[in-house]
């Protein structure tokens, strides 16, 4: 027979994923935005001593994962970098497996993947925080630091309307969400065949986004203050070819700019694709904040660390 236990255990809480916009309420993204803002202009703290971020990699980076690193490591933590390829995952083990034994060694785990139900398999078995570093359906933590990137130059995003020029892809799926939570208007402007699927649509709309979806890019981006796109071909993309005909007639040109608001601000994630869907003159023009928008990837996801690890 077991021995009663002397003192009743601490309740254990779920962990803090951060896994989707939509997951998380205007209050919580408020907060680590805040955070993020604050700590781009003065010291913060260094909570994280004898802590460790794992980093996992199925899919190539640069910022995401030079920006986690010296971010873990500016909290006073420290990282290890794995590749999915490298780890027994290549070879079999389970996603779920793979989540217990890392959460015996690390205290969060960021995970890129083509496959979001591996990432979802990874949150549902991880004892530590799952953050979401890229899938096929989001990237939340790209949106955060454009809005970041957004309120630095233009002031409070609630209100303020922003367009989406080309695939509706992952990045913009998260951005349809942020417009959810944070209160702006989005509009999408795709071929037929890359608009935002209809659960997003129907998600969206039901938690209140002032979501306007169209094939025209001039009536996407008329009078907006924000103007975004992306690669035409993702990480998890095929059908480069086909991709590219259905997408020519959604560059970001100079033309389309100057339809959007007078002081607009033009964002690309990165990695851009010159001529493609974004002209030279724009990306390296006087509306491009792409390279503030890089840096803040940093600051943003200091502010989710420190949130998922209950350090804000
Ligand atoms: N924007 C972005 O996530 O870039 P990487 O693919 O280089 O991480
Ligand atoms: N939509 C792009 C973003 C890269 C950061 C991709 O998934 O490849």
């Amino acid at each position: 027979m077991m021995r009663a236990a002397r003192v009743a255990a601490a309740p254990v809480l779920p962990p803090r994923h951060f896994l989707d916009l939509r997951d998380h309420d205007a209050a919580t993204l408020r907060r680590i935005l805040d955070t993020a803002r604050a700590w781009t202009v003065a010291a913060h703290p260094r909570p994280f001593a004898g802590r460790t971020l794992a980093l996992i990699f199925d899919k190539p980076s640069t910022r995401t994962r030079v920006s986690f690193e010296v971010a873990m490591r500016q909290l006073g933590g420290d990282v290890t970098v794995l590749s999915g390829r490298d780890m027994q995952l290549g070879r079999g083990e389970t996603i779920a497996d793979t989540a217990r034994v890392l959460s015996r060694y690390v205290d969060a785990i960021m995970l890129r993947t083509d496959r979001v139900a591996k990432l979802d398999e990874m949150a549902a078995n991880a004892t530590v925080p799952v953050i979401n570093g890229l899938t096929e359906r989001s990237h939340p933590c790209q949106v955060l630091a454009d809005i970041l990137t957004f309120e630095q130059h233009l002031g409070p995003i609630a209100g303020q309307a922003v367009a989406w020029v080309g695939d509706a892809n992952n990045v913009a799926r998260s951005w349809v969400e942020a417009a959810a939570r944070l209160g702006f208007p989005i509009a999408i402007a795709s071929p037929a065949e890359l608009a935002p699927p209809a659960e997003l649509c129907a998600w969206a709309q039901a938690a209140g986004a002032r979501l306007l979806v169209t094939h025209d890019p001039a009536e996407a981006v008329a009078g907006a203050r924000c103007v975004l796109t992306d690669t035409w071909v993702s990480m998890a993309d095929g059908e480069a070819e086909r991709r590219h005909a259905l997408l020519a007639p959604y560059q970001v040109d100079a033309a389309l700019m100057a339809r959007a608001a007078p002081d607009a601000v033009f964002m690309h994630c990165l990695p851009a694709h010159r001529g493609e869907e974004v002209s030279a003159e724009v990306i390296d023009g006087p509306a491009s904040v792409v390279w503030d928008e890089a840096e803040n990837r940093l600051h943003v996801q200091k502010a989710i660390l420190a949130w998922v690890l209950g350090a804000i």
